[in-house]
């Protein structure tokens, strides 16, 4: 069975740690990725980051076509709220993704409140912090416990 869990960070979550702490924290993307593999040792983890729509679509496609991953986490940051491009990406694929948030998207901005992709995605979670990628991939070990 497969061990591998793919985590794609979408724009501007590379500058996790310096963009806007008191939403996102002081944390590192490289801290929060080191996290989620400390928090699951029994599991592989991939992790990409890209400012770019089409690098992230072009991501996905790979991860489904290697057929080895067991899901995706995604957290696909600004994306999420306009990007018709990325819902039928995920539309495309028959990998479980789980679309994940570190702020409340819903007690932010009006823009944030509306997601393109979660209509296509296994499930949204949405305001932990970091936490969100871990609960991302505790929905993605649920989902393979009961399949
Ligand atoms: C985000 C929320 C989005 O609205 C925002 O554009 C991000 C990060 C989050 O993790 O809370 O870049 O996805």
């Amino acid at each position: 069975m497969t061990k591998i869990i793919k985590v794609i960070h979408g724009p501007n979550l590379s500058r996790l740690g310096k963009r806007e702490p008191e939403v996102y924290g002081n944390k590192t993307l490289a801290d929060v990725n080191k996290c989620i593999e400390s928090a699951f040792p029994e599991m592989t983890f991939e992790f990409f980051q890209s400012e770019y729509e089409g690098a992230i679509i072009e991501e996905l496609f790979h991860v489904e076509d290697q057929k080895k991953a067991l899901g995706v986490v995604l957290n696909a940051g600004a994306l999420t709220h306009y990007s018709i491009a990325l819902h039928d990406a995920i539309k495309a694929i028959s990998l479980p993704v789980i679309e994940v948030h570190m702020s409340n998207v819903f007690a932010r901005e009006a823009f944030r409140h509306h997601s393109t992709i979660s209509s296509v995605c296994r499930g949204t979670i949405s305001g932990f912090g970091e936490q969100s990628y871990h609960l991302g991939v505790e929905a993605l070990l649920r989902l393979r416990e009961n399949s």
